[in-house]
């Protein structure tokens, strides 16, 4: 949840930490703070809050020497406050964390007996008074590091420097993802590769129990045995320019606005534009995962992936929050396409259960990130189980894509915005697509519906553009709309799911109570929140549900609730019932959630910018989330 930079070079450590770290903002934005060389000693500044004021204390300070580590924090353990801001020095020795030492209690009980006086409540000090004293005991700083890593337990990266060896930066990965780009006479190390891209595209990933060792502008890569092993060069194949805002007012705006290219980049891979047919791409499902990726025969996979999808009787889709209301939308377009029964779950809950797997199933995990700690434990858990696992991930070669058989890609590109937008539209798309897919293995559609549903996907962009000129309304409405004292988002069918997600994009943004829930669900609770105070959005697109849920408008709308609704075209009833009726593009039952959710994507983003939050960084959140 944090975000780690590094830098040892010829180069500014001050800039190009403080570049980095801006790019890792998204992970976490509660405090940082670097520690630099600084003739002979690294000297430490850290801030509360926003980067923006660790900048600000940075700007008189000159460094003279060329390697330093930063760090962008989301707290676990400790408040966010300055005495618990990374690094965390202890003598000679700096580092960062990211992650949770689980036994960090202990151990800490341990030092405290001996005398060490710790100055931070967080687990991370720790690791520094560790590495201290086995250097006080004669070791350099990477034999310190490999000498207390099985002493930790959990899932957490480190990143250490030490004035014993000022030209040396040492790196740990088990769980948080950490990178390093060895660029012309310097290399960097970082959590993401955005803070990376600016200076080379060539990167290396750390994979879990693997330690980098750097010493000037040379790296070795070992395991946690202390053996040298050969490390994989990765190409990045987007620009720098893509984690920027590009004229947007906020990252969220710019990427609402970039869903029509994304969910278009998502698509195209699986299909034939001249036949308006589907075939899953690169999927893998035939391979033994991502080491294959690059020599895949594709042939052969494919071959190998539609053998297993005709065998799938079910299949089990695992996520969290905003990619978990995805799988809820997935089960609805799964079954009814292929009529193959689904199973969702969120990931936290799904990982302490008695999960039971009948033979012939299918696991698919959703995540933008790849890297959410508890959908990658479930993973781990199915795979175990010698389940074929396939992921849809937006960032590739993050964890939970290297680790699963099968690999969709959103192709979103980078998503800062700590809300989730084009992640989430490019996942429906995929899921559509997957859908059809195993439909036409299975058998339960015919050619001319693959064909007809086809066209009807590549004309998604075009009608999602239509539903941005929604934006200039939201931007007018939200001020009016923001008196209200909670908002009640329903649906039915395939469009609760949008519901949902809707009042989480209220809650995170705008920080109002919100609630969704399935119009059918009404009358057994909510009704009673309903009064004057209370605006209702009500997904009413024409579908074959759409007589009940006018039903149920009306019963909202007499017990006095402000009416939005969003409907498919010119509609008379729907605009007379409601104060506000947002008319969608005619579109077929499995496309109208990627039209509905924009609107309410734009009504949570221009509450939240009228009630003058921070749109791109809510309070307490993370963009990647992990720890559990
Ligand atoms: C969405 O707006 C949220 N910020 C959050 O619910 C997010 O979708 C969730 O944490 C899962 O993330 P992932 O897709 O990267 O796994």
């Amino acid at each position: 949840m944090c975000g780690i930079v590094g830098y040892i070079g010829s180069g500014d450590p001050k800039k190009v930490i403080l570049e980095g770290l801006k790019t890792l903002e998204y992970r976490g934005y509660d405090s940082a703070g670097v520690a630099i060389l600084d003739g002979n000693k690294f000297k430490r500044i850290r801030a509360e809050g926003k980067l923006s004021i660790l900048k600000e204390k940075l700007e008189s300070e000159i460094f003279s020497g060329h390697i330093g580590i930063g760090h962008t924090r989301w707290a676990t353990h400790g408040k966010p406050s300055e005495r618990n801001a990374h690094p965390h020095s202890v003598k000679g020795v700096s580092i960062v964390h990211n992650g949770i030492i689980e036994n960090y209690a202990d151990l800490k009980e341990s030092l405290k007996d001996l005398g060490t006086e710790f100055l931070s409540d967080t687990d991370s000090e720790l690791v520094a008074h560790l590495i201290s004293a086995e250097i006080d005991s004669g070791k350099d700083l990477f034999t310190s590091v490999l000498a207390i890593l099985p002493r930790l337990s959990g899932a957490f990266s480190i990143l250490a420097v030490s004035t014993d060896q000022p030209d040396e930066m040492v790196a740990f990965k088990n769980g948080p993802p950490l990178i390093l780009g060895p660029a012309k006479d310097e290399i960097i190390v970082a959590s993401d590769v955005q803070a990376i891209i600016k200076y080379t595209k060539d990167v290396i990933y750390l994979d879990d129990f693997e330690i980098a060792h750097i010493v000037g502008s040379k790296y070795k890569i070992f395991d946690k045995e202390g053996k040298i092993i050969a490390k994989k060069i990765v190409h990045i194949d987007w620009s720098p320019e893509q984690v920027e805002k590009q004229g947007y007012r906020h990252f969220m705006l710019k990427e609402i606005f970039e869903q029509p290219r994304a969910v278009a980049a998502a698509i195209a891979p699986h299909v034939d534009l001249n036949h308006h047919t589907v075939q899953l791409s690169r999927l893998g499902l035939g391979g033994t995962g991502v080491e294959d990726l690059e020599s895949l025969n594709l042939i052969k996979d494919y071959q190998n992936t539609v053998e297993k999808l005709k065998n799938v009787n079910r299949i089990f889709i695992v996520a969290c929050g905003t990619s978990y209301y995805a799988a809820m939308v997935g089960k609805y377009v799964i079954e009814r396409m292929a009529g193959v029964p689904v199973e969702v779950d969120i990931a936290s809950e799904f990982r302490y259960r008695n999960v039971v797997i009948p033979k012939d199933s299918l696991f698919v995990t959703i995540s933008q990130s790849g890297e959410t700690a508890d959908t990658l434990a479930a993973l781990r858990l199915v795979k175990e189980m010698g389940v074929p696992c396939l992921s849809i991930c937006n960032v590739k070669r993050s964890t939970i894509d290297r680790e699963a058989h099968g690999h969709l890609y959103m192709n979103a590109g980078a998503e800062i915005g700590v809300a989730s937008t084009k992640a989430f539209v490019c996942t429906l798309s995929l899921l559509n697509i997957l859908a059809l897919n195993i439909g036409k293995i299975k058998e339960t559609i015919s050619s001319s519906e693959e064909q007809k549903w086809v066209r009807e996907m590549l004309s998604v962009p075009s009608q999602m553009e239509i539903v941005l000129a929604f934006d200039k309304f939201f931007a007018e409405a939200s001020h009016t709309l923001k008196k209200f004292r909670g908002f009640l988002y329903m649906g039915r069918g395939v469009n609760y799911p949008i519901a949902l997600e809707g009042a989480l994009k209220l809650k995170e943004l705008a920080y109002m109570h919100a609630e969704g829930y399935a119009s059918g669900e009404m009358k057994h609770g909510p009704l009673a929140l309903i009064d004057e105070s209370m605006c209702i959005v009500m997904l009413a697109p024409s579908d074959e549900l759409y007589e009940k849920t006018v039903s149920n408008l009306e019963e909202a709308k007499a017990r006095g609730g402000e009416i939005i609704s969003i409907g498919t075209g010119e509609n008379t009833k729907l605009r007379q019932i409601s104060e506000h009726y947002l008319p969608l593009p005619s579109a077929a039952w499995f496309v109208n959630p990627i039209l509905e959710v924009i609107p309410l994507q734009l009504l949570a983003y221009h509450m939240a910018d009228a009630l003058g939050h921070d749109v791109d960084q809510p309070r307490n959140l993370a963009k990647s989330v992990t720890v559990e």
